[in-house]
């Protein structure tokens, strides 16, 4: 694609916007991509506008949009854009009206959009390079403070913090910065002069602004309101410990039970908690290791990751889908439209039902056989997940590996960032000896990406909760195949498996009597409304499961309950619908033990052993090269 760039902060300057778009413009051209970065509209052939900040890009943006009717275009909300002006400014506003989806640097920043835009937000959380610690200084206990001087960071909250500690403290700020207006300045020298504990360094080239953090004891973040501080990025990169007044955008990086947080603007508590961390070692190491854990989720492979997954969304792919299949006969749509974030909800309260065996099944195989399960992989083993999600079951296994060893690594692998780093939190608060390392990325890049972190160290594989079941059973060997050839010999694959069953069990678990697999598959029209602008009355479809025993696989459908006509603007056309045509949404295949076996052996791959649930209804199957 050719893809206009358009940051509103000037060429050399060190400002967050423009080191996001250096950034960004880099890793567009890795994913193969012409990118051109401007200040303003430029005229050209353009594929994609990706504009920072909705309100200084508007008129880039209502240009480009007069000039290419349809392209798509990306606004980057950064910070005052997301949380201040878009209240304020009919130019904000209208910007993140018109775009065609918008980037926040945190999962909690959608949030913070009005509810009909929400949809729209992506999170792309900002990488940085590894930053190596230095000595940190040993006459005084210094902590930095990274940011213009402006209204919205509350830049001298921290010199005021210090004055409150006591006279025996060793406790200095020191603040690298721009200011950005005269009084600024001014009210930073005078603080200076009258503050011993407070030097105002100015602005710093970037490179001596990371030389300063690395080495501080602490970054202190003072700010009212922000997108996603790229200075905390940094800071959890270079094992440096945050503190942060408690803002959605610390929030979504460091998560609600970060520690190191106190009410923006009160002073009292950011002096009590400086000085905790300067009289605590012990709580200075809790924030240093909480950090150290959510390092990876800034790595710049998840950063590519995330803007592939948005390049896809854009570059029409749900789009072409949807059009073919609507233009087959008979009519399908790919399963995988399922899981927007409307539907992965919908996925979790059909895992909970009554009639949705699978889950419990497949739970409490895991609470019977975990330990006899991890006893069949090689000590020491790292702990690798596809498609990890909620990671809820995995618990088990773990719980058993780290019966046998004291510490476990583990990579999760999901194309979804704020899956990951929910999970991720959640088993970094219960699980103190797990060294975490999620990488947010597809199935293979993901795989690939194991090469690296775990050159010579054997690893369990996990790929649990019949995923396998949503492929035919060529791809199925196809993709045990990839993975196979990403493993040594004593890598594991623990594979959950779906078994052959009567109808009578199958049929209800894929149409449940509360209606919410119903509600499941009509989403993916409601997707199409959303999305491509389809005007599908959901409820004229009803929803069908049905069980192919010949084929052993449940079949979804949407059946039209009426001859209709379906518009959708962004095919350009409408489509007739007999009365009882039906639109196939799903296949979910079940496996006998000697289908699985064969699916293994073509993907060279052996049973070596498999455990089933105590009714005999889903297999865990351990799988060796
Ligand atoms: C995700 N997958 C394994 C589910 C299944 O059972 O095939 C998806 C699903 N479709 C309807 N209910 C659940």
């Amino acid at each position: 694609m050719n893809v206009l760039l358009v940051t509103p902060a000037s060429a050399g300057s060190h400002k967050g916007n423009r080191v996001t778009a250096l950034r960004w413009a880099k890793i567009l051209r890795e994913l193969r991509h012409h990118v051109v970065v401007a200040g303003a509209y430029r005229a050209g052939k353009w594929d994609l506008l990706v504009a920072l900040h909705a309100r200084k890009s508007h008129a880039a943006l209502v240009e480009f949009q007069t000039q290419h009717p349809g392209v798509p275009a990306v606004i980057a909300l950064t910070g005052t854009d997301l949380y201040e002006d878009a209240a304020a400014s009919p130019e904000a506003h209208d910007a993140q009206a018109r775009a065609s989806r918008l980037v926040v640097l945190q999962p909690l920043g959608a949030e913070a959009l009005p509810a009909p835009l929400r949809w729209k937000a992506r999170a792309i959380l900002q990488s940085v390079p590894r930053i190596e610690r230095r000595a940190p200084s040993a006459d005084a206990f210094e902590v930095c403070v990274l940011g213009h001087l402006r209204d919205v960071k509350d830049p001298l909250r921290t010199a005021e913090a210090a004055r409150l500690v006591p006279a025996h403290s060793r406790l200095r700020v020191l603040h690298a910065g721009e200011a950005l207006t005269p009084k600024w300045a001014e009210r930073a020298r005078a603080e200076m002069a009258e503050n011993p504990r407070y030097r105002w360094l100015g602005a710093l080239s970037r490179a001596e602004a990371l030389e300063l953090l690395a080495r501080s004891r602490l970054l202190v973040v003072t700010s009212r309101s922000e997108g996603g501080a790229n200075v905390i990025s940094e800071a959890l990169a270079a094992g440096v410990p945050v503190v942060s007044s408690r803002i959605d955008g610390s929030v979504g990086l460091l998560g609600a039970d970060h520690p190191g947080y106190f009410p923006a603007g009160d002073t009292r508590a950011l002096a009590a908690l400086l000085q905790r961390c300067e009289e605590e070692p012990r709580f200075l190491d809790e924030l240093t290791t909480r950090g150290a854990r959510l390092a990876p989720l800034f790595d710049r492979a998840s950063e590519r990751a995330a803007w592939q997954q948005l390049l896809d969304e854009l570059s029409g792919a749900f789009q072409r889908d949807v059009a073919a299949g609507l233009d087959a006969r008979p009519r399908h749509l790919s399963c995988r439209y399922f899981y927007d974030p409307a539907g992965s909800r919908l996925f979790e309260e059909i895992c909970a039902l009554p009639e949705y065996y699978l889950t419990r099944a497949e739970r409490q195989l895991l609470e019977d056989h975990a330990p006899k399960i991890v006893a069949k992989v090689p000590a020491g083993v790292a702990l690798v997940e596809l498609g990890s999600g909620s990671a809820v079951k995995t618990r088990l296994i773990i719980d058993a590996l780290l019966r046998r060893q004291p510490r476990l690594r583990y990579l999760p692998i999901d194309i979804s960032p704020a899956a990951l780093q929910h999970s991720a939190r959640e088993l970094e608060r219960d699980y103190p000896a797990l060294d975490l390392e999620p990488i947010a990325a597809e199935y293979e890049a993901g795989l690939r990406a194991l090469d690296e972190r775990l050159p010579a160290q054997p690893r369990l594989i996990l790929w649990l909760g019949s995923n396998i079941g949503n492929l035919d059973r060529d791809q199925a060997g196809r993709f045990l195949a990839t993975v196979r050839a990403r493993m040594t010999a004593h890598d594991r694959l623990l594979v959950g498996v779906d078994l052959r069953k009567a109808r009578a069990v199958l049929e209800p678990a894929y149409d449940d009597a509360a209606g919410v697999t119903a509600r499941f598959n009509r989403n993916l029209l409601e997707r199409i409304n959303r999305e491509l602008g389809g005007q599908f009355d959901p409820l004229a479809f009803a929803h069908r499961a049905h069980y192919d025993e010949r084929l052993g696989r449940v079949e979804m459908y949407l059946v039209s309950t009426r001859a209709q006509e379906v518009p959708v603007r962004a095919l350009g056309r409408t489509y007739a619908f007999a009365a009882g045509e039906a639109l196939h949404t799903e296949n979910s295949y079940k496996y006998s033990p000697e289908e699985i076996d064969a699916v293994a052996r073509a993907a060279g791959l052996s049973v070596e052993a498999r455990w089933l649930d105590r009714e005999g209804r889903f297999c865990e199957c351990l799988l060796k090269p």
